[in-house]
C-alpha cells in the first residue's frame, strides 16, 4: 500500500490511475478502524480496480465541546489493516492540506432539510461538515464509485443527495453494519465505553429490532413506538437523543401508510453518543 499526506502527491498518483484507464474506489474513514471500515475496502476491491482509503479526522464535522480533541488516532495500526486488507492507496492528509485556508474561510456544502434533522438537531453543523469534506475527497481522488457504511443511515442520506444535487459522477454505494456477537453496531467510539457500558449498549439494537417486529405485526402508532423504546432505553442505562420511525427514502418522520420505513436511534451511553438504525420493509 502506498501512503500519501500530500495532496499534489495524491493528484500525481490520480492522473497516472487515470491514463492507465483504471478505475478508482473511494472509502473515506476518520481513522481507528475496526472490522467494520475494512468490510468498506473489502467491498470497495470488488467494485473498482483500485481502493483508496482515507484517515483525516475531519474537524468541520465536530462542535464545541464535541470529542474532536479526544478522537483516537491510531494511525500505525490503521495502515497494517488496510495493507492486509490489500488497500492500495492511503490519503492522510494533515488540517492544512484540506482546508488551506482555515476552518472558519472554507466553503460549504450544505444539504437543506435532511441536515437539520435528528443527528443534525444534537449535532448543529455536523452535515454540513460531513458534506464538505466529502465533496472535497470526491475532487482530490475523482473516484468512481464510494462506499460509506449504513450504520450513518442519515450521513449516507445525505451523501447521496449531495452527489445527485452537484451532478458529481461518483457512485454511492452503502455497506450493511458490521456488529460485535452481542449486536452492537461497530463504531470507534464503542471504545469510550466501560466494560459495564459495553455489556449495557446492545440494548441500542435490541430496541430497534423490537420496535421492527411491532411494526411488521401491524402497530403504526409511531410516537407509543417511539416512547416504548426510548423508555426501555433509559431502563438500559442510556440517557436520551432521539428515536424516531422515519420514512425511508426521505428521512422526514413515517406517516402511517408508508410502507419503506427506517427507525433511526441515537442515545448517550457513559462517555458515547451511540447510533444504530434499522430498515423495515413492509
Ligand atoms: O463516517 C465517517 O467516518 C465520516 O463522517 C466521513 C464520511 C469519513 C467524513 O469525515
Amino acid at each position: 500500500m502506498h501512503s500519501i499526506t500530500k495532496l499534489a502527491e495524491l493528484r500525481q498518483q490520480v492522473r497516472s490511475l487515470r491514463q492507465q484507464g483504471k478505475t478508482i474506489a473511494m472509502v473515506a474513514t476518520m481513522g481507528n478502524l475496526h472490522e467494520g471500515h475494512i468490510a468498506l475496502v473489502h467491498q470497495a476491491k470488488t467494485l473498482a480496480d483500485v481502493v483508496v482509503a482515507t484517515i483525516f479526522v475531519n474537524p468541520l464535522q465536530f462542535g464545541s465541546g464535541e470529542d474532536l480533541e479526544k478522537y483516537p488516532k491510531t494511525l500505525s495500526a490503521d495502515k497494517a489493516q488496510l495493507e492486509s486488507a490489500g488497500c492500495h492507496f492511503l490519503f492522510a492528509p494533515t488540517d492544512a492540506e484540506v482546508y488551506p485556508h482555515g476552518r472558519d474561510n472554507q466553503t460549504i456544502v450544505e444539504v437543506p432539510a435532511t441536515s437539520n434533522l435528528y443527528c443534525g438537531i444534537s449535532r448543529p453543523g455536523h452535515f454540513q461538515g460531513v458534506a464538505t469534506v466529502v465533496c472535497k475527497l470526491y475532487a482530490m481522488i475523482q473516484p468512481d464509485v464510494a462506499v460509506f457504511g449504513q450504520k450513518d443511515y442519515q450521513q449516507l442520506h445525505i451523501i447521496r443527495q449531495m452527489t445527485q444535487d452537484l451532478s458529481i459522477a461518483v457512485d454511492v454505494v452503502g455497506s450493511p453494519t458490521m456488529r460485535n456477537s452481542n449486536g452492537l453496531a461497530l463504531s470507534s467510539r464503542n471504545g469510550y465505553l466501560t466494560a459495564d457500558e459495553l455489556r449495557r449498549a446492545p440494548a441500542l439494537h435490541r430496541a430497534l429490532q423490537a420496535t421492527k417486529l411491532k411494526l411488521e405485526q401491524g402497530s403504526d402508532d409511531f410516537p407509543l413506538l417511539c416512547e416504548q423504546a426510548q423508555k426501555s432505553l433509559e431502563e438500559a442505562g442510556f440517557n436520551r437523543d432521539y428515536f424516531v420511525i422515519a420514512n425511508a427514502n426521505t428521512l422526514m418522520l413515517a406517516q402511517p401508510g408508508d410502507r419503506q420505513l427506517v427507525i433511526l436511534a441515537a442515545g448517550y451511553m457513559g462517555a458515547a453518543r451511540l447510533i444504530d438504525n434499522q430498515v423495515v420493509n413492509l
